[in-house]
C-alpha cells in the first residue's frame, strides 16, 4: 500500500552521509538520516496519495490529528500538499519524558478540540518506535466513534514493535537509532533541523 522509503543503515554497506552544514559541527549529531529534500518528495506524494484517496471515499472534510509536539512540521508541510477539503486538530500527548527511551506511559497534555463523532480522521505521527503511544492513542481516539481512523506516520523505526502497527501511510523506514529533526527532539533541543539525523552524545 505504502511507498517505502527503506533509509540506507550503515549494516547496509551505504557508506554513512554527513550532517550538512552549519549543524556538522554539532559533535552530538552523528550521521544524516532523511535529507530535506527526500522530506519534501515523500511529503508531497504522501499528500497527493491521502487527498486522492480521500476524494474516493467521501466529500465531508477529512480531519488531520497532528500528535504534538514531534509531528508540527510534518504536519505544517503535509497541510500544504493536501488538495482535498482538510481540517486540522492537535493532541499533546508525552510518553517520554526527557529520556531517549519509552516509557510505555501516555498522558494526554493536550486534548482534541474537534468532536469525532461521524469524522474520516487521520492521525498524523512523527515516528513509530516500540508502537506503544500509537496503539494507546488508537484505542482512545476509537472510543470518540469516528467513521474511520487512519495513520500517517513520517518515521518507522525497523523492528522495533511488537504487533504491526497498521499504518496506511508511512514515509520513511529508519534504523533503530534515536533520531532528532523536522519536529522531533531530544530534551526539546533540535526540533528546528531541516532534516532527520542520528543524535549520538560523546
Ligand atoms: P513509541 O511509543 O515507542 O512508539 O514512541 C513514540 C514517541 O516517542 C514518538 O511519537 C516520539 O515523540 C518519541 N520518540 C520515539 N523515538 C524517537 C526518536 O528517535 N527521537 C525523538 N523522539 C522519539
Ligand atoms: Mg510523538
Amino acid at each position: 500500500m505504502s511507498a517505502l522509503r527503506h533509509v540506507a543503515t550503515a549494516a547496509g554497506g551505504s557508506p554513512a552521509r554527513p550532517v550538512p552544514a552549519p549543524w556538522g559541527t554539532d559533535p552530538d549529531l552523528d550521521r544524516l538520516i532523511v535529507a530535506q529534500d527526500e522530506l519534501q518528495a515523500v511529503v508531497r506524494s504522501l499528500g497527493e496519495r491521502i487527498s486522492a484517496e480521500h476524494r474516493s471515499r467521501s466529500g465531508d472534510p477529512l480531519l488531520c490529528v497532528a500528535v504534538l509536539k514531534g509531528a508540527f512540521l510534518f504536519m505544517a508541510d503535509l497541510a500544504r500538499a493536501i488538495t482535498c477539503p482538510v481540517e486540522f486538530d492537535f493532541m499533546a500527548v508525552s510518553s517520554y519524558g526527557a529520556a531517549t527511551k519509552t516509557s510505555g506511559v501516555v498522558r494526554i497534555v493536550k486534548d482534541l478540540d474537534a468532536d469525532l463523532s461521524g469524522r474520516h480522521v487521520l492521525v498524523v505521527e512523527d515516528v513509530v518506535d516500540s508502537g506503544l503511544t500509537l496503539s494507546w492513542l488508537r484505542k482512545n481516539l476509537w472510543a470518540r466513534s469516528p467513521a474511520s481512523l487512519e495513520v500517517c506516520a513520517l518515521l518507522v523505526k525497523e523492528g522495533l514493535q511488537r504487533r504491526d502497527p497498521d499504518l496506511r501511510y508511512e514515509g520513511f523506514r529508519i534504523p533503530p537509532d534515536f533520531v532528532v529533526g523536522y519536529g522531533l527532539d531530544v530534551d526539546e533541543r533540535y526540533r528546528n533541523l531541516p532534516f532527520i539525523c542520528t543524535y549520538a552524545p560523546r
